[in-house]
């Protein structure tokens, strides 16, 4: 683990998790808790809650659940590190110096300075504005930088809107900018920020020269990156900042930001190649576009995307890039997809890219591609087909081995049903013989699991692990004993004698009790799953619930199984073979 537990800890002792998630989802008060439509999965009415008490949060649609740092990681796809960092920025708390060691990871290969320099996460955004309002002033002032974009037929309306800037030529600009530039800490900065560069020779020289700037937003609207294009013929023609504290390059979606509300309103997300494509298509009226970073697009973009809108339409260039592009884009997009989610591909004519063919053609035309794009499934035919005649055996037997992967990866249960059904005509097969083929079994779809575990008895282990959840400080109580020398074959008293062990490690949890989540101490152990479901099950509870009685019962149920089990273990051996201490233990056990 990266960061101490116990600063885990304290951190989300602070934070209140109904405020951190406001900001990014608005909340509604219901009962003791809040409610909201939930942010990870579609649906019209509110299951996604947030308890303040418990501070954790729980979809009984999705089963999204977590506390205030896994919210960040999954709303906003940032690393563990990161969302702690963001957690602590905003409650003022600094971070732990991290050893060197346990820094490699979450930091870019930098500087010699770091030792001495302490800079936060709040100085690194604090240069990027900077930065972003110094490039945007010198294309005001460049006429060269202005008469390219007007080349490229960019509005100056459309520019301010994106934030467009122009870097100037020269390595030293933002030292003049930064009047603390000549001490250590600003420096170091700049370069933590990917904005400068420190060269061998001790020199350190700005990254973007005579460039086209083109600010990237995360999901928060800060601004994390820079994307430069080149406006001579320079190389490479688009240079992206570096990944760094702020910035994880495959995470971040081009005005996925910005375009939130666009893409609520047109029901759908159209993710382009490039920023200029998004830049043009918006200043026709089309703003919900967003393209990924110049890399391709994986399935957390999918995921990202899929949060906010139900129908992604890839869209494409014509030519031989895009359409391997596309093909990634479909592979990676498979395990996403659920039925009710939409993915389209649209394919431009040769030699267009939406920057092109919306200035030539304008809006309406390229809504009219949009309506012409081609469904996920039969894009995925015709890919796995084209080269083939399928009507020959060996072509049809080729393309039933190469769609077989795919087809497994299918996440959505009508979908490869139907998709099933496409091939089978397509290899003119019947679909029993093609299913064994594919050695599919079809996926009954699982009724919502919502309040299944009420009508099963909760087990006492169960209840234990929830009561330790809800209140680890009934652990100073806890007879460990008794549950360590358990030995049932039992996933969930294994799941207690983790957290036995956890307790006893970190006495400040106990200590410290109630609302922190005790998970975090057990991320990335095999109970993880297991514990966030049953700490979901506390959301049901209700105030009058007696803990402490509830306490003492369910100790009192583990040492009866376990009376039992002894019992029966000793009364499964012969008699005669019983040492006289086994006898009087017997004796013991019955007189309860
Ligand atoms: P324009 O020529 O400005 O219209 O660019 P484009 O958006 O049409 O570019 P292209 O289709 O060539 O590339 C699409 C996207 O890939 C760009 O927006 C960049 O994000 C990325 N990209 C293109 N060229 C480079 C490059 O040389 N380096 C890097 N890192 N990314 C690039
Ligand atoms: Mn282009």
């Amino acid at each position: 683990m990266t960061i101490p537990p116990s600063f885990i800890h304290d951190l989300l002792n602070r934070v209140n998790i109904v405020d951190a998630i406001d900001r990014h989802v608005s909340l509604k008060k219901a009962g003791a808790n809040y409610v909201a439509c939930c942010p990870f999965h579609n649906e019209k009415t509110p299951s996604f809650t947030v308890s303040p008490t418990k501070q954790f949060y729980h979809c009984f649609g999705c089963g999204a659940h977590g506390n205030a740092i896994n919210f960040l990681m999954e709303y906003s796809g940032y690393s563990f590190v990161e969302a702690v960092q963001h957690l602590a920025a905003s409650t003022g708390i600094s971070m732990p110096d991290l050893q060197p060691a346990q820094k490699k990871g979450i930091r870019p290969a930098s500087t010699q300075l770091d030792k001495t320099a302490a800079h936060t996460i709040q100085d690194i955004y604090e240069v990027m504005r900077i930065a972003t309002r110094f490039y945007r002033e010198q294309l005001k002032q460049s006429n060269s930088a202005i008469s390219y974009l007007k080349q490229r037929r960019l509005t100056g309306e459309t520019a301010a809107r994106f934030a467009i800037g122009y870097a100037p030529e020269g390595w030293q600009n933002l030292a003049a900018i930064f009047p603390e530039y000549n001490t250590e800490k600003t420096r170091n900065i700049l370069i933590r920020a990917g904005l400068m560069i420190a060269g061998d020779s001790g020199k350190y020289y700005d990254r973007f020269r005579d460039r086209i700037i083109f600010p990237i937003l995360n999901q928060q609207g800060q601004i994390v990156a820079f994307g430069g294009r080149t406006v001579n013929h320079g190389e490479p023609k688009y240079l992206n900042s570096p990944e760094t504290d702020i910035f994880i390059k495959g995470h971040e979606i081009y005005n996925l930001f910005s375009a939130r509300k666009a893409i609520r309103n047109a029901k759908c997300v159209i993710v382009v190649e490039g920023y200029m494509d998004v830049v043009a298509l918006s200043q026709h009226g089309i703003d919900y576009a967003v393209a990924t970073l110049g890399t391709a697009v994986t399935d957390f973009h999918i995921q990202k995307l899929l949060r906010h809108s139900d129908r992604i339409i890839f869209c494409f260039d014509g030519d031989n890039a895009g359409k391997k592009a596309a093909r990634r884009a479909l592979e990676n997009s498979l395990t996403q997809l659920s039925d009710g989610k939409t993915i389209q591909f649209l394919f431009l004519p040769e030699n267009e890219d939406p920057d092109s063919f919306i200035h030539r053609y304008g809006k309406n035309a390229f809504e009219q591609q949009i309506s012409q794009s081609i469904p996920l499934s039969e894009f995925l035919l015709t890919v796995y087909s084209q080269e083939l005649n399928l009507r020959r055996d060996e072509d049809r037997a080729k393309f039933i081995h190469d769609i077989k992967p795919l087809l497994h990866s299918i996440s959505a249960p009508a979908l490869s049903i139907m998709l099933l059904n496409r091939i089978a005509q397509m290899c003119d097969m019947n679909v029993q013989e093609l299913e064994s083929l594919m050695e599919i079994r079809r996926r009954i779809s699982r009724s919502p699991q919502k309040n299944m575990h009420r009508k099963q008895p909760i087990s006492p282990y169960r209840w234990l692990l929830l009561i330790l959840l809800h209140q680890p400080g009934y652990f100073s109580r806890l007879d460990q004993k008794l549950i360590l020398c358990s030995n049932d074959n039992n996933e969930e008293l294994s799941a207690l004698k983790v957290l036995i062990e956890v307790l006893n490690k970190n006495p400040e949890i106990v200590s410290n009790a109630p609302t922190t989540s005790l998970l975090n101490y057990l991320r990335e152990t095999s109970f993880e799953t297991l514990l966030r479901k049953i700490e979901s099950e506390t959301l049901e509870w209700n105030d009058d619930l007696n803990l402490d009685a509830e306490f003492s019962g369910t100790l009192q149920k583990i040492a009866d199984i376990q009376r039992k089990k002894r019992m029966t273990e000793l009364h499964s051996k012969p008699l005669n073979s019983l040492t006289a201490e086994e006898k009087q233990e017997l004796q013991r056990l019955a007189m309860h």
